[in-house]
This record gives C-alpha cells, sequence and structure tokens, in this order.
C-alpha cells in the first residue's frame, strides 16, 4: 500500500521521532557486527521466530519491537545464545558474529556470553555488595588491574556513581528497582563487552531512571553496540538508530510464530514504513 500525506501525518502524531538524530551512514558503510540469515527459534517442536535475516550494525542502538509473544526475547537471546539454557530449545540458519559462525554446537556459549553482554527485564543484582556485583565479571575473567577504577568506571557509565559512592559495601539489593537496574548495567559494561543486548531494561523503571538508561546508551554507543528490546515506542523513537518491527504469523492448526516484518532506520519505521502491518503497530491500531 503507498501512504498519502494525511497517512504520514498520522504516523509522525504517533510517535514522535528524535529530530535532532544526524541521519545514518548508507548501509554499505556501516561495519556488521551481526549477520544473521534465515534464523529459526524453536522450543521443543514449536518454532517461535522463522526465517529471521538482517544484519545488526556496529556502534548503533538497534530496536527491537512488536506485539507481545512475536519472539522478540527469543530472538535477541539467541544472539548470545541464551537460549542454550533452556532444555529442548534449538537454532537453525547463520548466525554470524563479526563474520564467526557462532550458531553451531562448536562454539562454547560461555564465551560468546563475555563479548555479547546481557541486561534482562527485571533488575537481577547478586546477593552481593554493590562493588562485588560489578567486580564480579572481572574477577571471573581476571582482569584484576586496576579493579576500584574499573569498579567506578562501570558505575559512572551506567549513571549510578554519585548515588552509590559512599555506599560500595552495601547490599546490591539494598537499591531502588531504578538503581538495580543501573547496576545490573554496571555489571554488564564493566568487562568490556561488544555488545550488549537488553530486554526491557526499563520497563520497570520510573520515568527518571528509564530516561538515565536510554541516556547511557546514547552516550555509549561509540564503545558498544547496543540491542534493545522495547514495548514502548517512544523509547524505540528516542533512542534507536535502527528499528526492527517483528509480528506474529498463522498457519494451519493455529500454529503461530514470530517473523521480522521490516527493518528500517527508526526515522522510516516510525513516519513512512513499507509495511500495512508496522503502520498498524506504529500508530497504535495493532498489538
Ligand atoms: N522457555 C520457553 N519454552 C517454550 N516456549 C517458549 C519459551 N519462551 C518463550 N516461548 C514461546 O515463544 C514465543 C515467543 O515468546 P517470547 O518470549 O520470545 O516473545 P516476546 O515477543 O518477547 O513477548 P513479550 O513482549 O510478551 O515479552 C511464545 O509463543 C512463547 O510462548
Ligand atoms: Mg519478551
Amino acid at each position: 500500500m503507498t501512504m498519502g500525506a494525511e497517512d504520514v501525518t498520522t504516523i509522525e502524531t504517533a510517535v514522535r521521532v528524535e529530530t535532532k538524530r544526524s541521519p545514518l551512514p548508507p548501509r554499505e558503510r556501516l561495519e556488521q557486527v551481526f549477520d544473521i540469515r534465515d534464523l529459526d527459534a524453536i522450543y521443543g517442536s514449536k518454532p517461535a521466530v522463522k526465517g529471521v535475516t538482517m544484519e545488526i550494525y556496529k556502534n548503533l542502538v538497534t530496536a527491537i519491537i512488536g506485539p507481545s509473544g512475536c519472539g522478540k526475547s527469543t530472538f535477541i537471546r539467541c544472539l548470545n545464545r541464551m537460549n542454550d539454557l533452556i532444555p529442548g530449545f534449538r537454532q537453525t540458519g547463520t548466525l554470524r558474529y563479526h563474520g564467526q559462525d557462532i550458531g553451531g554446537s562448536d562454539i562454547d556459549p560461555v564465551a560468546v556470553r563475555r563479548t555479547i553482554g546481557m541486561v534482562f527485564q527485571r533488575p537481577n543484582p547478586f546477593p552481593k555488595s554493590i562493588y562485588d556485583n560489578v567486580a564480579w565479571g572481572l574477577k571471573v575473567l581476571r582482569m584484576k588491574d586496576s579493579l576500584d577504577e574499573r569498579v567506578e568506571r562501570a558505575l559512572t557509565q551506567a549513571a549510578l556513581w554519585d548515588e552509590v559512592k559512599d555506599r560500595l559495601k552495601a547490599s546490591g539489593l539494598s537499591l531502588s528497582g531504578g538503581q538495580q537496574q543501573r547496576l545490573c548495567i554496571a555489571r554488564a559494561i564493566a568487562v568490556e563487552p561488544d555488545v550488549v543486548l537488553m530486554d526491557e531494561p526499563a520497563s520497570a523503571l520510573d520515568p527518571i531512571a528509564t530516561q538515565a538508561i536510554e541516556q547511557l546508551m546514547h552516550d555509549l554507543k561509540d564503545e558498544y553496540s547496543f540491542v534493545i528490546v522495547t514495548h514502548n515506542m517512544q523509547q524505540a523513537a528516542r533512542v534507536a538508530d535502527m528499528t526492527a518491527f517483528f509480528s506474529i504469523s498463522t498457519g494451519g492448526e493455529g500454529a503461530r510464530w514470530g517473523e521480522l516484518v521490516e527493518y528500517d532506520d527508526t526515522t522510516k519505521i516510525f513516519t513512512a514504513p513499507s509495511d500495512k502491518r508496522t503502520e498498524d503497530y506504529v500508530t497504535g491500531r495493532f498489538g
């Protein structure tokens, strides 16, 4: 369907895309972090997502949006092999990370997760001190030189340092929800990963903590590549350079699975999407 001027106006009023963003360079000039070809993610015999083909680029924020159950969490967990922990799960297709195939059974998922970190929807600090939460990965990886500086740097990057610098020995669990989530982000970035995956990191947070997390993604994307799942379309419009819209397809006998409908510059997705399903979703007519 081609959209007339009226439709575009409707879309712009539904979600305001950050106008001060600078335009993205052409795709061929962007460095690929992930090259995903025909990825299927299957629980037992039920596919949760099918046929995902997309590239994810370095030093950008990439948002994954779509209705509940379309496989956003499943997909993002494929990227660092986190689903391997679920019995009966398998993924097929090709998942290349900086050119290396990391989808196969010969790859050590623990090694993958060292460079591709993850922050979950619910803050999950360890029942340890604030300091030890952040230092934990550094100790495991034997990155023990200048430990104090590394902990401070990670907490500063996660916009938490000022709030906790006087109580680093207090339990991570004594922090508020928003502080706990920033602690988990500090823990994830302390080990200097290459990619940070975030599955609805701000869904349980107040607007101020949400803004802090969005700001930190913006500030840190020169160093990291972020992939974020979000239900909040304003958030995707604010923070993401590229946005992927997933939707649910249905087949015979009640089969349902998620698929990638459209993937493009965030501005395009929110102001002039190519697919009617994307348009319906971003204008709030569906989902
Ligand atoms: N551990 C699991 N075992 C079996 N099926 C699962 C598991 N996790 C998810 N699924 C199924 O995979 C499909 C996609 O789920 P997923 O959690 O990836 O969706 P989502 O897009 O993240 O949804 P939401 O927006 O509600 O978080 C759903 O049908 C779900 O029931
Ligand atoms: Mg989810």
